[in-house]
């Protein structure tokens, strides 16, 4: 299953997330994943692994178990490259063996003084705050993502608006007037949870599992792993 952006690419609707995968096991999470059926990756420089990624991508590809055209990879900009975007661009593609993106997201919306390509190390102020790279606009660093478009080097861009918005999910939605398409992209790096996640659609829920769900609900909210959220909007 798919969706279509504005500029009638399709996106698959599920997706493999690689945030906090480690090591050499990841060659084969990510081969397993395209065995399964993945076609979608979703990357970003800050996680770290782009080149692990790369490599099982690189080989699916050589071996012929998928074809570059029928994969959906997307990576982002991290904070203290938005001044860089072509850079840090060059430099995930690089990593990644590709010679374009699907998609490239500005990871977040906030631009963090330069620590050097593909780096993404943070920089502190006296008060430990994250360092402001206050010369360069969020405008500046779209229109340099727009400019990654018209070279070919990536397909459609997009924003996070989520998180430090302080907002719910349905309040960005209305006041942004975003399109209800929904994307999945649970991590795994265990085989059966790769499989168990990608047939999500073989099921449905009842009244009694909604209910049972709804208890669930602590009414909180909190940035660890397996509990955050956000939108991504694509462009
Ligand atoms: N959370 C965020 O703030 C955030 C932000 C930006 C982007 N993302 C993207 O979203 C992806 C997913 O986010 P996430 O890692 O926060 O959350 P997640 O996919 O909801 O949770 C991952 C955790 O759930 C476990 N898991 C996965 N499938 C399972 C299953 N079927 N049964 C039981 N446990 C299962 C995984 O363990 P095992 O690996 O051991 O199976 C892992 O510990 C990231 O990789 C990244 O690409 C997330």
């Amino acid at each position: 299953m798919a969706i279509t952006l504005n500029n009638g690419i399709k996106m698959p609707t599920i997706g493999l997330g690689v945030w906090r995968m480690e090591g050499k096991s990841i060659k084969e999470v990510i081969l397993n994943a395209i065995r399964i059926g993945y076609r979608h990756f979703d990357c970003a420089a800050k996680y770290q692994n782009e080149a692990e990624v790369g490599e099982a991508l690189a080989e699916a590809i050589q071996t012929g178990i998928v074809k570059r055209e029928d994969l959906f990879i997307t990576t982002k900009l991290w904070n203290s490259d938005h001044g860089h975007v072509l850079e840090a661009c060059e430099d995930s593609l690089k990593k990644l063996h590709l010679e374009y993106l699907d998609l490239y997201l500005v990871h977040f919306p906030i631009a963090s003084k330069f620590t050097g390509i593909g780096k993404t190390s943070s920089v502190k102020d006296e008060n430990g705050d994250l360092d402001i790279d206050t010369t360069i606009s969020l405008e500046t660093t779209w229109h340099a993502m727009e400019g990654l478009v018209s070279m070919g080097l990536v397909r459609s861009i997009g924003v996070r608006l989520a998180e430090k918005h302080n907002k719910t999910v349905a309040q960005i939605i209305l006041r942004w007037g975003i399109q209800r398409n929904i994307i999945v992209i649970p991590k795994s790096s265990k085989l059966e949870r790769l499989k168990e996640n990608f047939h999500v659609f073989d099921f449905e829920l009842t009244l009694k599992d909604m209910v049972s769900i709804r208890t669930v609900d602590q009414r909180l909210r909190s940035n660890q792993p397996g509990t955050g959220w956000g939108i991504d909007v694509y462009a």
